[in-house]
């Protein structure tokens, strides 16, 4: 069966200060591909310190466009669940654990990434919370916070309980974004897991994508993030099986001035609003020829006036995809 013909599910991955809602909506505006997203981590908190401001990001008035699953970041199940209830109560029948963050001021209060070395607390936090939740869980882990095979502990323990699924990202947490995925744990991860595993890390092209797949044929759930943030067309490549988009610096345009106007009402002062198009450009670029440039044209930049011209020139004159 070739690619284009099985049907396989895809997810946006969670980036923290990037596919919010705002990301999520102007993305669904220009492109298509994605079935689904995790939202970026909402931590747990007491409920004395709870806001309502803290779910604006999974609000279902913000999300038309994408159907989310919401991601909690925490390791008390006491600040957990009423969380997790206040999600369902918003319609959200899933929830994902975050056990990947890596970190090192989450992953030292044993948040993230920082709890996959203590499998006992692990297995007590979903001893207690699953029976008290009225969601599913699903969970989104590396493969450990310093050894690679950490995770094998942890899949038998998720064994004995009913999650949706498990989201792999094969990296350890120390490894941060350094370094290859190491396939083979993850190929590991599939014999030794009974639940659904999404394989997440380093979708950057459809080539790599045919290698995963061709590689993992049992699995039919993909997460892609920065690959995505690059080069918005992929999910769909993906899912076509080739890459048929055409006059990709204009759609790309289209979709970028949506995006920029979208933060420019939501954002207060420009400093904030041009540190955020700074993040995004810091993928955006690598799309381009010459990526190096200009994002460190963008990178250089102090004021907004001043960022809105070299967007505007690079535009006009420089834009070049690569492909
Ligand atoms: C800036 C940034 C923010 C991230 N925020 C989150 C997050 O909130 N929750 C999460 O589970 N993973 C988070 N991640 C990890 C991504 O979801 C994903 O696992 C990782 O980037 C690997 O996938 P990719 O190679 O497709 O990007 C973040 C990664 C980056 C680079």
């Amino acid at each position: 069966m070739t690619n284009n013909q099985k049907k396989i599910i895809l997810y946006l991955a969670p980036l923290r200060g990037l596919t919010e809602y705002i990301y999520r909506n102007a993305f669904s505006r220009h492109f298509d591909g994605f079935d689904a997203a995790v939202s970026p981590f909402i931590p747990t908190m007491t409920a004395v310190r709870f806001k309502k401001t803290h779910l604006k990001d999974v609000l279902p008035e913000n999300n038309h466009a994408m159907p989310i699953i919401p991601q909690i970041i925490g390791n008390s199940p006491g600040d957990f669940i009423p969380l997790a209830q206040s999600l369902f109560d918003l319609g959200y029948e899933t929830v994902n654990w975050n056990l990947g963050c890596p970190f090192p001021m989450v992953a030292k209060k044993q948040r993230g990434s920082g709890l996959l070395p203590y499998p006992q607390k692990i297995e007590a936090f979903l001893e207690k919370t699953i029976p008290a939740i009225p969601n599913r869980l699903s969970i989104k882990a590396r493969l450990g916070r310093n050894k690679t095979d950490e995770i094998l502990t942890l899949l038998q323990i998720f064994n004995q309980y009913p999650l949706d699924e498990v989201i792999v990202h094969p990296r350890t947490g120390k490894q941060m974004y350094d370094g290859e995925p190491d396939l083979d744990m993850f190929e590991k991860c599939l014999q030794v897991s009974e639940h659904k595993i999404v394989y997440n890390g380093d979708i950057n092209d459809l080539a790599t994508f045919k290698i995963f797949s061709e590689r993992f044929k049992t699995v039919d759930r993909w997460m892609i993030g920065r690959g995505a943030l690059a080069n918005p067309f992929l999910p769909a490549t993906i899912k076509n099986g080739k890459d048929d988009s055409a006059n990709k610096i204009d759609v790309f345009r289209a979709f970028y001035d949506d995006l920029f106007e979208q933060y420019r009402q939501a954002f207060h002062g420009p400093g904030h609003l041009l540190d955020r198009m700074k993040g995004f450009w810091t993928y955006f670029s690598r799309s381009f020829q010459n990526s190096r440039q200009i994002k460190k044209k963008i990178h250089r930049t102090q004021k907004l006036e001043h960022y809105l011209k070299i967007v505007d020139r690079f535009f006009a004159e420089d834009a070049k995809w690569v492909d």
